[in-house]
């Protein structure tokens, strides 16, 4: 089915009353997709393709994206989707599977855009839209499945960060007069906050995050000796002759170019952050130079408390490095990097130089 003309497309949203700011974002991504050598399709999806939307309806999109650049080109749609007309927007990245954007916008429009690696194996659904499709390439995906109906969607997909998108979800149902389906995904999503949230809030771990005292050195010097035999199976070290691993904290006790946090919760130490000054892939900024909770405090948000403590006690660009078989590091920090950045960050992986691992790159302005 070949794409057609960018005013044909246009035509089929304004016949189903879309907001007029929907136009404007579909000619810049068609543009984006005529110049970018990377994009193999971009599909419209969602009520629009199936003819049923209205001024509410989001701008469904699901683009295809050759030679692992769909981060890139899901920044370079961010150039047209972004702004300062962006209510909310929420986000993730997953190297070699999808980088999604979720926009709302101030005139309660709103645009969900997916940029999927093109070997993910996505089934696209009848009907869609070709938005952009040169060489056929969507009609490799397609399956004969009917789309999914609102009444399956799980609530709370994407914690917290997601809430203000499902709620404009349900603000939109009520609008439309599906009032049951709104007050079912409503009560689904009280559960699950109940569950999910509750059960950590339950085990209430809030920690106090801070920068390290002078009389808190002695306990980051242990702390980093638990830490350093936590990752031994992945960094290969070993004792001295009195059986520590070692670690300088001469810098970080003077405090002018390196510092150290500590979390503590119920008056114990529960984590610690060591931060230096960017070296890996910038020279300007910050270098997350070792993070670590010990394992009692595991999966209760210790971590992500002290991560976003640490960053906004230093604002400006940011690099974050995780070893490549540190696994559950990089789903931490991928997770705390898209929040605290609003999905406004990029990851590479480094096979060469200083420091060889995955690196998340952000910037994070300082807070009023
Ligand atoms: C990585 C580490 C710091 C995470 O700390 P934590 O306090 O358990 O993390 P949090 O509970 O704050 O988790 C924040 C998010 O990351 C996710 N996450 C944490 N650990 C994860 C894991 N092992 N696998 C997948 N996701 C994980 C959590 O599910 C949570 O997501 P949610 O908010 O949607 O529930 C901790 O496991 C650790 O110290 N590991 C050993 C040292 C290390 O690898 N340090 C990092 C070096 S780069």
């Amino acid at each position: 089915m070949p794409h057609e003309p960018l005013s044909a497309l246009q035509s089929r949203l304004v016949a189903q009353g879309a907001a007029a700011s929907h136009l404007p974002r579909l000619a810049g991504l068609r543009e984006l997709c005529e110049r970018s050598p990377h994009c193999l399709g971009l599909a419209l999806v969602g009520s629009f393709a199936q003819g049923r939307g209205d001024r509410i309806s989001d701008l469904d999109l699901a683009a295809f994206v050759a030679d692992d650049r769909e981060t890139e080109f899901l920044t370079q749609a961010d150039a047209v989707l972004g702004g300062p007309e962006v209510l909310n927007v929420y986000g993730q990245l997953r190297p070699g599977q999808v980088a999604f954007r979720k926009y709302v916008y101030l005139d309660f429009s709103s645009c969900e855009f997916h940029a999927f690696h093109h070997r993910t194996p996505f089934r696209l659904r009848r009907p869609f839209v070709p938005v952009w499709d040169p060489n056929d390439f969507l009609a490799r995906l397609v399956v004969d499945e009917a789309p999914p109906g609102h009444e399956t969607f799980e609530p709370y997909p994407h914690g917290d960060d997601g809430l203000v998108w499902e709620l404009v979800d349900c603000i939109k149902w009520l609008q439309r007069g599906r009032t049951p389906l709104a007050k079912s995904y409503l009560a689904r999503l009280g559960q699950a906050l109940d569950t999910v949230g509750g059960a950590s809030l339950d085990a209430a771990v809030v920690p106090e995050c801070r920068p390290a005292r002078p009389e808190d050195f002695p306990a980051l010097q242990r702390m980093l000796e638990l830490y350093q035999h936590d990752i031994s199976d992945m960094y290969d070290q070993d004792l001295d002759e009195r059986g520590e691993y070692g670690y300088d904290l001469h810098r970080h006790l003077e405090g002018r170019t390196s510092f150290a946090h500590v979390a503590i919760v119920g008056g114990h130490y529960a984590g610690l952050a060591l931060v230096g000054p960017a070296f890996v892939t910038q020279t300007e900024g910050w270098w997350m130079e070792q993070f670590f909770v010990l394992r009692k405090y595991r999966r209760g948000h210790v971590g992500a408390a002290l991560a976003r403590h640490v960053f906004e006690s230093h604002p400006g660009a940011w690099e974050v490095g995780q070893m490549p078989s540190n696994l559950a590091a990089q789903a931490f920090w991928r997770k705390v990097i898209a929040r605290i950045s609003q999905g406004h960050y990029t990851e590479s992986r480094l096979t060469e130089g200083r420091w060889k691992g995955v690196v998340q790159r952000f910037r994070l302005e300082p807070s009023d």
